[in-house]
């Protein structure tokens, strides 16, 4: 089954904890269903996502993400096919702001502009290598998956 991988970044509408709260229970019981596995990384500013999985899943899903008023300003910086996932165990996997990212500072001032695809996707690739710290929501997929 062809995998893709997708990775936008938006601009969060109104941040607070308890949607972020809401999206990733939406988004991790939606993700299981539809064998889709990724990260969130969310800054009060920044919505930075990579999604991986099934095609036709991945694309379906992208599409009700544009469509949610929570967040703004939707860019697409990366499509592509991939063999294997970066976060197989991880329905999604959210995490707090590293000091090796971005400042607000930086992200006001643009830093996301300025990044490539590539740049972006070595963000997510050291955060796949990070041991998760007091997350569950972990998922086990089929080998191969
Ligand atoms: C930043 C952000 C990330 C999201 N990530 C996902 C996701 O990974 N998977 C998903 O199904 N929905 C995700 N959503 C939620 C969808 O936009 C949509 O609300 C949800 O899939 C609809 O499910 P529901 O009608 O059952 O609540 C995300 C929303 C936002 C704002």
């Amino acid at each position: 089954m062809p995998l893709m991988q997708l990775i936008y970044a938006s601009r969060p509408f109104g941040f607070e904890a308890q949607t972020l709260d809401d999206i990733l229970l939406s988004a991790r019981r939606h993700n299981r269903e539809d064998c889709i596995t990724g990260a969130l990384i969310c800054r009060a500013d920044l919505f930075l996502q990579l999604l991986e999985g099934p095609r036709a899943a991945v694309t379906r899903t992208f599409g009700r993400i544009l469509q949610d008023d929570r967040h703004l300003d939707v860019a697409l910086i990366h499509v592509d096919d991939i063999e294997t996932r970066l976060f197989a165990e991880w329905d999604m996997r959210d995490d707090p702001p590293h000091s090796w990212m971005w400042s607000q500072a930086e992200v006001r001032a643009g830093a996301l502009r300025g990044a490539t695809a590539a740049s972006v996707q070595a963000i997510f690739a050291r955060l796949a290598q990070e041991p998760a710290r007091g997350q569950a929501q972990q998922q086990a997929l089929p080998a191969g998956g």
